[in-house]
């Protein structure tokens, strides 16, 4: 998606010769999508991005699924998942389809460099302060950023501060991108889009650093994990330009839609992948046509899984059904679901027409397009008695 930048030292054109003041030639990278036909950006490096001396395996974190059969909807707790580690070797995956992985993991140390070359990845930070670091830059993130990565951008991320870093990661199998309705046909946010150009952080400068040689790199690929060592730190980009880069997002800049009447998780729309989209449900107006129901009725999704990743527990007239901060509430797709016993009856009692009030939520939601298999760790952190919460509603 995103919009063109330029960062740092660069040549006037693309391709041509470009020295560093001590004469030497920096080296050239281009990475692009679809076969260049598409966005891509092209990176100036002090060495070779091409030196590998070696290529290990690297045996992933536990990757098996199993389907979600019987079919049953699920309340994880992933707060029970509180294991530390690292955002890369520690993630626990919770959710998986062809088209992405869900995982979880609560980062207390730095993590190895990394890069997903299978699709993109978009790290969801719950709580706690990290430095993202990229051959791109750096970008500093806290609670409520959403973070895109492109494919096969190395990087790491850094846990700064007291508090644990918690993050929902989504491991997509292609791009991660701004929802195509949010653009013009030359790309730049229209005026309808809850979110624009303003609202992304992007690396500002140049990160170099000197770490010496022989530097591993953890790869995920479509078949496994792979490790390989580089001559050079691959952190030696002087300037960049392009329109792929990892960027941020914070959440709470989402400017949601509101409406007398119930609005659909489409308008709480942020990004859509191949296979998924991503929805930002933020506080809100609560709908005000003197006869609103304010709560959203039963609704048969036939054709999605929902997982709703709540960073705050469910409030007013949700309360009191275990959706607490953490949780993380799992539709299957067909499976019929709405209000929990007694949610309709308080929302419609505490309605008070012609009054605007604020709806307080604050919540993920990954809508899949094809059915997501259960995961260890969402086997590890369940709550086997979520079907009751509907039972007399
Ligand atoms: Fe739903």
């Amino acid at each position: 998606m995103p919009f063109y930048r330029a960062v740092g030292a660069l040549p006037p054109k693309r391709h041509v010769q470009f020295r560093s003041p001590e004469g030497r030639l920096y080296r050239e990278e281009e990475i692009g999508k679809e076969g260049f036909s598409s966005d891509f950006a092209i990176l100036y490096h002090n060495n070779a991005p091409t030196d590998v001396v070696s290529i290990d395996t690297w045996e992933l974190p536990d990757q098996e699924s199993r389907p979600n059969n019987p079919l049953v909807p699920r309340l994880l707790y992933t707060h029970k998942l509180d294991q530390g580690g690292d955002a890369v070797l520690s993630r626990r995956l919770l959710a998986a389809n062809s088209d992405l992985r869900v995982s979880y993991v609560v980062a207390d140390r730095p993590s190895p460099l990394y890069r997903n070359v299978s699709g993109d990845e978009l790290y969801f930070v719950e709580s706690g302060q990290a430095r993202v670091e990229t051959v791109f830059g750096v970008l500093e993130v806290g609670a409520l950023d959403f973070v895109v990565m492109p494919r096969a951008v190395i990087h790491r991320v850094v846990p700064v501060g007291e508090e644990p870093l918690r993050l929902l990661i989504s491991e997509a199998r292609g791009s991660v991108r701004t929802p195509r309705r949010y653009l013009s046909d030359q790309g730049q946010f229209l005026e309808h889009s809850p979110y624009n150009e303003r609202d992304l952080r992007a690396p500002a400068e140049p990160f170099v650093v000197d770490e010496g040689g022989d530097v591993d790199v953890y790869v995920r690929h479509r078949h496994g994990g792979t490790r390989y060592t580089y001559a050079n730190h691959p952190f030696d980009v002087v300037g960049w330009d392009g329109c792929l880069y990892p960027y941020a997002f914070d959440m709470a800049e989402f400017q949601p839609y509101t409406n007398r009447l119930h609005q659909p998780p489409t308008n709480f729309q942020a990004f859509e992948a191949p296979g998924f989209v991503v929805c930002a449900a933020v506080p809100h107006a609560t709908e005000y046509h003197p006869d609103a129901v304010p709560v959203p009725g039963a609704h048969t999704n036939v054709d999605s899984d929902e997982l709703l990743f709540w960073t705050e527990a469910a409030g007013g007239a949700r309360s009191g059904h275990g959706i607490n901060a953490g949780a993380i509430t799992w539709h299957p797709g067909g499976f019929t679901h709405g209000p929990r016993a007694g949610e309709l009856e308080r929302a419609v009692a505490a309605y008070q027409p012609g009054v605007i009030e604020m709806r307080d939520m604050w919540a993920v939601m990954i809508d899949t397009f094809q059915p997501l298999e259960v995961g260890e760790a969402a086997l590890a952190c369940e709550n086997g008695s979520y079907l009751s919460s509907w039972r007399g509603a």
